[in-house]
């Protein structure tokens, strides 16, 4: 598309570009590719006069006899919301057919009254089907006006005999969405997605801080399994649902300015979702009546309120690497051991025998995992808690011989599956080789052992083999 010999200015007037390119370029020159458009025109006034119309704007194609079309519409449509009709005022469509009443549209003879009529087969939306009034026929007038509803309830409007929606930005046809963030056409990176499991087992029955939702947050969701119940408490402090030890029932809640929708299944499901953005800070909580399997929780966060929901969060103990122990006074809470707390009484699962783990000795294992690990410390085993799909050890770190950022003194390390290899035992102490796994997004942030990764008891010799490995990393 550089067929011209000189930079285009935007164009005021057609015929002034003409006139100027045919002085520069000579005759049509070997001009190819799509012509250039005019700016576009200013919007029309609005379609209707109430409720809901149609504005529109043009542009023309300007080009030479070689050039092709333009790419793109000539003609652009925008949503244009007018102050509501007043009620009995005669719809658009109903408007278009009543022009037909009293003319001879089908004879010299006959008139008829016309009202709109929707049962035409395979009929098109967008076609002014009239209904004659008393008689069991209808006529197809053409196209609907634009600007008319497509049907009874539907957001559509009809534009040049075409259904379409208007997108985010107003404009017909235009297929803009609203991301996650509430930004017309955004890409999500306006926000951090929070996510997390909840697993705190509650060492007695009564409400449980879950987490807190600050102001802004979006596409709220909350579910576990379990008879615990969610609650929720708003920014005056008083409970929303499932508040004083009494359950609400399923159905939509207003809070902080959004439609919390909580649904309690038949079975032992319990979910709660809220599109957001919330205007205050919410609280979730559990009421725990069994120790909690685990709730899932996610919503979305204005990236400006990160950072302050995780200084609170820790603040509070709800550090985003999963729940830290309080320093001094370690809880290797067993489900057993917090089952006894409740009145009720839930059979514990038989843990599987552990199959045997693979060989994990020798010098290439440690540097393998010394170089590639994020964190290489010595620790004692505090506690261990076996679910399904993950082991979670909480440690107390010794010495650290490697880290990427600060370690706590009091950690959680997380291992795949209810059979970690190698394996851990409490009160034991082991050189680990750890990774840390981040979400993209930074929300979240745990300690990893890998499956057959490095966790060795602590020796005089291992400590040395460990310093060794050191020196043999490649840069
Ligand atoms: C934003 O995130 C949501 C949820 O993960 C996803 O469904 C959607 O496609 C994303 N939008 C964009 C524009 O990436
Ligand atoms: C739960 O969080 C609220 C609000 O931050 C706090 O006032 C309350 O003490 C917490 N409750 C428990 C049991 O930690």
């Amino acid at each position: 598309k550089d067929s011209l010999c000189f930079p285009r200015p935007h164009p005021l007037w057609n015929l002034l570009l003409l006139l100027w390119t045919l002085l520069n370029c000579g005759l049509g020159g070997s001009a190819q590719g799509p012509g250039e458009w005019t700016p576009w025109g200013s919007w029309s006034r609005c379609s209707s006069s109430c409720g809901q119309g149609l504005s529109v704007r043009s542009r023309r194609c300007i080009r030479f006899p070689r050039e092709e079309r333009c790419w793109g519409d000539t003609h652009e449509y925008r949503l244009c919301q007018l102050p509501d009709c007043p009620p009995g005022a005669m719809p658009f469509r109903d408007l278009q057919c009543a022009l037909y009443n009293g003319h001879p549209v089908l004879g010299p003879q006959k008139t008829y009254q016309w009202v709109p009529f929707y049962g035409a087969p395979a009929p098109n939306q967008c076609d002014l089907n009239c209904l004659a009034v008393g008689h069991a026929f209808y006529h197809s007038f053409g196209r609907v006006l634009d600007g008319t509803p497509c049907s009874w309830g539907s957001q559509g409007l009809c534009v040049a005999g075409r259904c379409l929606n208007a997108g985010c930005d107003g404009l017909m046809g235009s297929g803009a969405r609203e991301d996650h963030c509430g930004r017309c056409g955004g890409t999500n990176d306006s926000c951090l997605f929070v996510q997390r499991v909840f697993r705190d087992t509650g060492a007695f029955a009564g409400y449980w801080n879950v987490t807190l939702i600050p102001e802004g947050a979006r596409h709220i969701y909350a579910a576990h399994r379990s008879r615990n119940h969610l609650a929720l408490i708003g920014g005056d402090g008083r409970y929303v649902l499932n508040g004083n030890g009494e359950v609400s029932p399923s159905g939509t809640y207003e809070a902080a300015g959004t439609r919390v929708v909580y649904t309690r299944a038949a079975g032992p499901e319990e979910t709660l979702r809220a599109a957001g953005p919330t205007s205050q800070d919410l609280l979730l909580q559990v009421l725990l009546q069994e120790p909690n399997p685990g709730i899932e929780f996610e919503f979305w966060l204005p990236r400006e309120r990160y950072g302050p929901f995780q200084e609170q969060a820790q603040a509070l103990g709800w550090s985003l690497r999963q729940p830290q122990p309080l320093e001094g006074e370690p809880q290797s809470l067993e489900p057993q051991e917090a089952l006894a707390a409740f009145p009720t009484r839930t059979p514990k699962p038989t843990p599987d025998p552990c199959p045997p783990c693979p060989d994990t000795r020798g010098r290439a294992h440690r540097l393998l995992h010394y170089c590639g690990s994020d964190f290489v410390f010595r620790a004692r085993v505090l506690g261990h808690l076996r679910q399904a799909q993950e082991t979670r050890y909480e440690v107390r770190v010794q010495l650290v011989y490697k880290n990427r950022s600060p370690l706590q003194s009091l950690e959680y390390v997380w291992a795949p599956g209810r059979c970690p290899c190698p394996p851990m035992a409490l009160h034991r102490e082991y050189l680990l080789a750890a990774q840390r796994l981040v979400n993209p997004d930074g929300t979240q942030d745990r300690l990893l052992l890998p499956h057959a990764g490095y966790a060795r008891p602590w020796s005089p010799a291992e400590d040395s083999r460990v310093r060794l490995a050191a020196r043999h990393c490649p840069v």
